[in-house]
């Protein structure tokens, strides 16, 4: 890998530096003037719709960003990713998740380090396809002969929230339509044992399928849920009289209701999973980039392998017009830069990202793994110091939860939050009250707020409704307030598609123009490392007890002095 360019040292850093320097927003007066505006700052990514008109840009901060994208190597970078190039330098890994969606007759072949990974992903991908028709059509059975009625994912962090909020966004399609097998998918994550517990409540073991999703399959939380799970199942089926307590028999119950994810297929077989039941994917898929990879799974059972490959060509489709679009027309590369822009210019220190979308409860969560534990860095690939501000804490809510929530921080607060809006013209489930349609009274929530944000409300404005004295300033909105609008026409698996990688892409564009490594997550080990030495401590052990510092010593002593010995069923 070449060494990182300092962004701070490029001539396009020195003009957004005097652009910051004579910045008056003015949203209002620059719409004023500007007829074009809109058309010019809107543009497509494969099926979205991005209109970046209302955010803090003038044409000339907009070409300094481009600039500071060409002389940072973002396309270049790009395409070194895509061609297999070790960028994950901490790791001496290629960053392959673009792979994982090419098309099956893609030419010219990928083949990296020896390894044709257009045959291998395709593989998999008919492996997993064939076992979700087996289980969806009922040819999988459980070890009493009955279909299969829930898949549950046991996985964490990347192994959880990509499949959760795809399973969360797409669930009409696996309820309702062609696409419905009738196959409800639980996920289960947390080591709280609260999570297990309410989970498998209400399942009969007999028609769950578990499918244990890790892609070190070391994962504390992953491999004690999954033990769990393996224990909840043996006792279910005992109690039913489906199975004795011989070895054999338990054995037997692990393959018809065990399935595995993971990159060390080795690990998988020691835990009792039959490597025939395992579907592997490589060491070039970071965990917060595997939805698309075998870690989907138990999406293509509960949705069906359709809208899977469905979901990975929308993948594919923004990561063409990622590789292929001039920078200053580029969606993901402008939307990451605008970032730089708020981040290293203008203060932000947090992003909001408000779906207009029930179905995407779960995005902003799946955000925050993809860009925090991508971007949270403070040391360059080559590990030098960074030489400026890296990742900005992302959140968020569904609209119009949020508005009655946080929005009045975003509209009147002190702080600068950029905002992107996500909403989708039809609905998934049409509503009228009378004969007003629901969804169209959501978009207008959609729409009056971004407007709100960017126009505000003049004190001129609020006398004239007839406010005085010092509610004035209180009803005062100042505007001003930058929002990304991003429309499709549905929310479908393709789309779903798009929009992660849009993000995948974004935070890709960060993370090149600060120099950072996007791919390792370091700064998680320390705390797992740590968990283990205190585990010990926990059970009472002096010795583990007496190493740790005096804060950790006291909530231990709080611990053992609150905790009640009982039944952990009842
Ligand atoms: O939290 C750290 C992490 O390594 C994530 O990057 C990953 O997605 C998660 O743990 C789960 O890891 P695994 O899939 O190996 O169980």
């Amino acid at each position: 890998m070449t060494a990182p360019i300092d962004p701070t040292t490029t001539s396009a850093w020195a003009e957004l530096q005097q652009h910051k320097a004579g910045l008056k927003p003015d949203l209002r007066a620059w719409f004023a003037a500007d007829p074009g505006r809109a058309g010019r700052f809107s543009l497509d990514a494969a099926d979205l719709h991005v209109d970046l008109s209302k955010n803090l840009i003038t044409d000339d901060i907009l070409a300094s960003l481009v600039r500071l994208g060409e002389q940072t190597g973002v396309a270049e970078r790009f395409a070194q990713m895509l061609a297999g190039v070790h960028i994950n330098t901490t790791e001496d890994r290629a960053v392959l998740h673009t792979a994982l969606r090419r098309p099956a007759d893609a030419q010219p072949r990928l083949v990296v380090d020896g390894q044709d990974v257009d045959h291998d992903v395709h593989e998999v991908l008919g492996r997993m396809r064939a076992f979700a028709e087996r289980v969806r059509s009922g040819q999988w059975r459980g070890i009493t002969g009955e279909r299969v009625t829930h898949v549950v994912n046991i996985g964490i962090g990347g192994s959880d929230l990509g499949p959760v909020m795809v399973y969360e966004a797409l669930k009409p399609a696996a309820t309702t339509g062609t696409g419905a097998a009738g196959i409800e998918a639980r996920f289960i994550s947390n080591i709280d044992p609260t999570d297990l517990a309410q989970t498998t409540a209400g399942l009969d073991p007999a028609t769950t399928l578990f499918v244990v999703a890790s892609k070190t399959f070391t994962t504390l939380e992953t491999l004690t849920n999954a033990r769990l799970a393996r224990d909840w199942l043996w006792a279910g089926l005992q109690a039913s009289g489906a199975i004795d307590d011989t070895d054999e028999a338990r054995k037997d119950a692990v393959s018809h209701h065990f399935v595995a994810v993971s990159t060390a297929l080795d690990k998988v077989a020691e835990f009792g999973i039959d490597p025939a039941n395992a579907f592997g994917f490589w060491d070039w898929v970071g965990g917060r980039y595997s939805v698309d990879s075998a870690i989907g799974l138990s999406l293509e059972v509960a949705l069906g392998p359709d809208a899977f490959e469905e979901l990975l060509a929308g993948f594919h489709a923004m990561d063409v017009h990622t590789a292929s679009t001039p920078l200053a027309r580029n969606v993901p590369m402008l939307m990451g830069l605008l970032n730089v822009w708020y981040t290293n210019f203008l203060g932000a220190q947090t992003h909001a990202v408000l779906p207009y979308a029930q179905l995407l409860h779960r995005f902003p969560a799946y955000l925050q793994q993809l860009t925090m534990e991508s971007n949270g860095k403070s040391v360059r690939w080559d590990g030098s110091p960074v030489a400026t501000d890296t990742g900005e804490v992302f959140w968020g809510e569904p609209g119009t939860n949020g508005q009655h929530a946080f929005y009045q921080l975003i509209h009147q607060g002190t702080r600068l939050i950029p905002a992107d809006f996500i909403g989708f013209v039809n609905p998934a489930y049409p509503l009228k009250d009378g004969d007003r349609d629901v969804h169209g009274l959501f978009l207008a929530n959609f729409l009056a707020q971004t407007k709100a944000l960017a126009f505000g409300k003049t004190a001129e404005e609020v006398e004239a409704e007839g406010t005085t004295g010092p509610l004035v300033a209180a009803r005062t909105f100042s505007g001003n307030r930058p929002t990304t609008s991003i429309f499709a026409p549905a929310l479908t698996p393709r789309v779903l598609g798009e929009l992660i990688a849009l993000y995948e892409h974004i935070t890709f564009t960060q993370g090149t123009v600060w120099g950072i490594n996007s791919f390792d997550q370091w700064g998680v080990e320390l705390g797992k490392q740590l968990a283990l030495q205190i585990a010990p401590a926990i059970e009472g052990d002096a010795a583990a007890v007496a190493e740790q510092d005096p804060s950790t010593q006291a909530l231990l002593e709080y611990y053992r002095a609150h905790r009640e010995e009982r039944d952990p069923r009842r």
